[in-house]
């Protein structure tokens, strides 16, 4: 056996990527990216620089341990009481990303039901949390409700009752920009008894008219022994983490079952500072949400996408035009990414932008002038 046994294999396993057009490389610093999450442009925001700069002068760079351990800082409380009313919702637990979010609620909650059925299109940290549940998943057709039905009553007529069951979805999914109909979920887990689990990450702060996300979008009142709401704060609130909004009780089963957050550090308390003022910002008033929802209508329309507030615009076409495409905004220095399979099934590959409030006039204008074009000839979605 020779000595570079390992490196020869990974070469190897490499250059199979290659051939899949599976292999990730990192996007070359200095073009501007198209694709940010950083939806209300909060990451530059003067009033959040402010909150984690003294809170960092105060408490120092990092928490220290896990919240179980020697991490639990007294703003992790306040922002879970600040994520929980902002959301409506009864209470909350804030964890260091969306992803640990989801992973840690969904092992937790693996102990409450038998099944879980999971949209086809759901996140990758959906599906991470699924498969660390060690629980039976149906993918089910994505935002198929009568889908759901139809597999619950065959399964209910096999084993004499429905089944324990918890529906996880997106209210803004990630890659089509599109949202599920909400009220037919929820009257499907109160008509058979089921858990109803929606991540959050793009909804918050960009969908309802004061950027509360899915239920304020579809005027959907909280029922808190059905409903479990997760999402991050690194996407529209400009920062870094996760949380779940869930009843109280659904909170304690989080603490001891939800693993990722039991082994793993907190955030910094600057970090959850400057999440404090995010939501702050957002409370006080909803104008900002607002001129985002106003600028992705315009834009929208520009291009001739179907209209509302969705700020993530998937561009679909045949791959060799996506990279032109990809080119020719290059050559202004505007970089969109396009994302290939497995991230979308094959044949969906896209663009896909994401409209923030930090795109400049120019830049619109750039987008609008090329994706104009291409799109009258291209196959769309939504
Ligand atoms: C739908 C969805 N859920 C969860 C996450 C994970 O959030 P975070 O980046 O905070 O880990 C993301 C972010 O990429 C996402 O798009």
């Amino acid at each position: 056996m020779g000595e570079q046994r390992y490196l020869e294999a990974n070469d190897q396993l490499l250059s199979e990527l290659d051939k899949i057009g599976q292999r990730k490389q990192l996007p070359s610093r200095g073009d501007i990216s198209l694709a940010s999450n950083d939806y209300l442009s909060l990451t530059h925001n003067p009033r959040l620089i402010a909150a984690a700069r003294e809170e960092l002068s105060r408490s120092g760079t990092g928490s220290g341990g896990s919240r179980l351990l020697a991490g639990n800082h007294p703003l992790n409380r306040e922002l879970e009481t600040a994520i929980a009313a902002f959301k409506r919702g009864p209470s909350a637990l804030v964890f260091s990303t969306g992803y640990q979010a989801n992973v840690s609620t969904l092992c937790a909650f693996g102990n409450l039901v038998d099944l879980f059925y999971s949209d086809e299109l759901n996140h990758a940290s959906l599906i991470d949390g699924l498969r660390l549940s060690r629980t039976e998943t149906i993918i089910f057709p994505h935002n198929d409700i009568a889908w759901i039905e139809r597999d619950l009553e065959r399964r209910s007529a096999e084993n004499n009752g429905p089944p324990r069951f918890m529906v996880v979805t997106e209210s803004l999914f990630s890659m089509e920009g599109d949202q599920p109909p909400l009220p037919d979920l929820i009257s499907l887990i109160n008509q058979k008894d089921g858990l109803l689990l929606i991540d959050e990450a793009h909804a918050t702060g960009t969908i309802g008219q004061s950027g509360r996300g899915g239920l304020e979008s579809w005027g959907i009142e909280w029922d808190p022994d059905r409903l479990i709401l997760t999402g991050t704060f690194s996407k529209a609130l400009g920062g870094l983490g996760g949380f779940a909004v869930c009843h109280p009780d659904y909170r304690e089963l989080l603490i001891s079952k939800g693993r990722a957050f039991i082994y793993s550090t907190s955030l910094p308390p600057s970090v959850l500072a400057s999440n404090i003022e995010a939501i702050r910002i957002l409370e006080e008033s909803s104008g900002i949400v607002q001129l985002l929802q106003a600028r992705v209508r315009s834009i929208r329309s520009a291009i001739g996408l179907p209209l509302g507030d969705s700020p993530i615009l998937p561009i679909l076409a045949p791959e060799g035009r996506l990279l032109k495409f990809q080119e020719t905004l290059l050559e202004s220095g505007l970089w969109a990414p396009l994302i290939r399979p497995p991230t979308v099934p094959p044949g969906a590959e896209r663009i896909r932008l994401s409209v923030t409030m930090g795109w400049e006039e120019s830049w619109i204008q750039r987008v609008i002038s090329v994706f104009g074009q291409e799109i009258r000839s291209s196959k769309n979605v939504p």
